[in-house]
């Protein structure tokens, strides 16, 4: 099928060449000229595992192309997936200008059928809004071609996003009950057959129920972490240790046993913004969404909570005290650093004076750019960028673990004591068993893992 992708952004990008990848012929489109360059030139813009091998191997056999050209784009595909970046506005709401503009510019340029596939997060009500700016663009050129919209919402993780398009659990498809949805569920339901051999995994649905369905499930599962975030907190201060209850309460099906790690907080590209946006959409409807703003309230506490470790073991006065940091994306296999919960972290270590080393497998490039925009320059003077984990931890008082990278999981304990001042380690993901850390002759302190200082 000929397909074209608009915004070659992590959904845009892992949508097309994975849908090259399953013999499609896919047109991908961008504003960015240097980011076309980039993956015309064999290179990637994103750390995403497995991507860039599917990309070249697709680019050689000339099912997928990179162009600015909109014209040409528009003319490529009978599907136009819109998958441009929704950024939060000011007030917290979705800002829909890309969305709106690519719908403008399929309607300037389109003339045959075609179904336009919001894959963009984007709120309930947008699929109408595309609808009546392509509408719009037709009209005022006198043109009478067809098309419909359907929503398609994306649910894949970063880190293993390839992994997570090519097996998906669910595909959510909505579409309108009309002559011309019903033409885009057999186009629809063409493309996704590869996925469906073994066992139906689409789910058909209205538009806005589509749309929706996005939101509530990022919302849920912002919901599980903010709430086990809470109860960390409350096990650290009665001697309970939350990695038990985890399992205790996981056992059972109907809660079963995924996103319930209390950790540092969420971060991301999505969760914060996705619960934002839906309490956002309530409002507009006069409704007030009182367990997503303690959700969103709970998390901007739990970014905190490894400073608060820090100072409670070392003082609000951080002036001489040095602190090694491993981990900086907002979690393993990404450089992503948006909503990082690192960033908090270290904003509050260097405001009170200390210095920080810091290491991260792959986000350092990354995290070099948006501290800088974070932090004023003499706070980032204060920060020592290192090569290795290992190196990192010269002379510093604790080591604090941000992210669970695998390469974090089995350091050399003795070196670790070895180098670091004292052997203090802040846990934020909960890596390692207290019990063992103990007998190894650490102070260590988890989230919600305090049982041991209670005997
Ligand atoms: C998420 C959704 O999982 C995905 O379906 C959606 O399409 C986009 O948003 P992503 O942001 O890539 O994906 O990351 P995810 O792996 O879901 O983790 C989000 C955040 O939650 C991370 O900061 C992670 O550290 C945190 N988390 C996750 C926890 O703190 N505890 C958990 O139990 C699980």
């Amino acid at each position: 099928m000929k397909i074209t992708i608009i915004g070659t952004g992590y959904v845009g990008l892992v949508t097309g060449a994975c849908l090259a990848e399953l013999g499609n012929d896919v047109f991908c489109l961008d504003v960015d000229q240097r980011k076309i360059d980039l993956l015309n030139n064999g290179g990637i813009p994103i750390h995403e595992p497995g991507l860039e091998e599917i990309v070249r191997r697709n680019r050689a056999a000339g099912r997928i192309q990179f162009s600015t050209d909109v014209e040409a784009s528009v003319k490529h595909g009978t599907l136009q997936f819109i998958a441009v970046g929704t950024p939060p506005d000011e007030d917290g709401s979705a800002d829909l200008q890309y969305v709106l503009a690519a719908a403008r510019n399929i309607g300037k340029y389109m003339d045959g059928f075609k179904v336009i596939v919001d894959k963009s997060t984007v709120p309930v009500g947008t699929g109408d809004r595309v609808s009546a700016a392509i509408a719009e663009e037709l009209a005022s050129r006198g043109s009478n071609a067809e098309f419909t919209v359907v929503s398609n919402p994306e649910f894949l993780k970063e880190g293993a996003a390839v992994e997570d398009f090519m097996r998906p659990d669910r595909i959510v498809i909505g579409l309108d009950d009309t002559a011309n949805g019903s033409r885009a569920h057999d186009l629809m339901k063409k493309l996704y057959a590869p996925f469906n051999r073994n066992h139906e995994r689409t789910y058909w649905m209205d538009v806005r129920s589509a749309e929706f369905t996005k939101y509530a499930a990022n919302a849920m599962l912002a919901t599980r972490i903010s709430f086990m975030n809470e109860l960390a907190n409350l096990a650290d201060k009665v001697g309970v240790d939350i990695e038990a209850v985890r399992h205790g309460i996981g056992s059972d099906p109907r809660i079963g046993h995924s996103f319930l790690y209390a950790g540092a907080g969420y971060g991301g590209s999505c969760f914060p913004k996705d619960v934002q946006a839906l309490e956002r959409t309530a409002r507009q409807y006069q409704q007030d969404l009182l367990i997503l703003r303690a959700v969103e309230k709970v998390n901007d506490n739990q970014k905190r909570v490894l400073s608060r470790k820090v100072i409670s073991r070392f003082g609000e006065d951080l002036t001489g005290r040095h602190f090694a940091v491993w981990g900086l994306a907002f979690k393993p296999n990404t450089d992503d650093m948006r909503e990082a919960p690192s960033r908090v972290l270290l904003k509050d270590l260097l405001t009170r004076g200390a210095t920080v080393s810091v290491y991260d497998p792959v986000a350092m490039p990354e995290a070099q750019r948006v501290l800088k925009l974070d932090l004023p320059a003499v706070l980032v003077e204060r920060i020592q960028f290192m090569d290795g984990q290992m190196d990192a931890l010269n002379e510093a008082d604790a080591l604090v673990i941000v992210t669970e990278w695998k390469t974090f999981r089995s350091p050399d304990f003795d070196r670790i004591k070895a180098v670091l001042k004292a052997p203090v380690i802040f846990d934020g993901r909960n890596l390692f068993e207290p019990e063992v850390m103990a007998e190894n002759g650490f102070e260590y302190h988890g989230i919600g893992r305090s049982v041991l200082t209670r005997k």
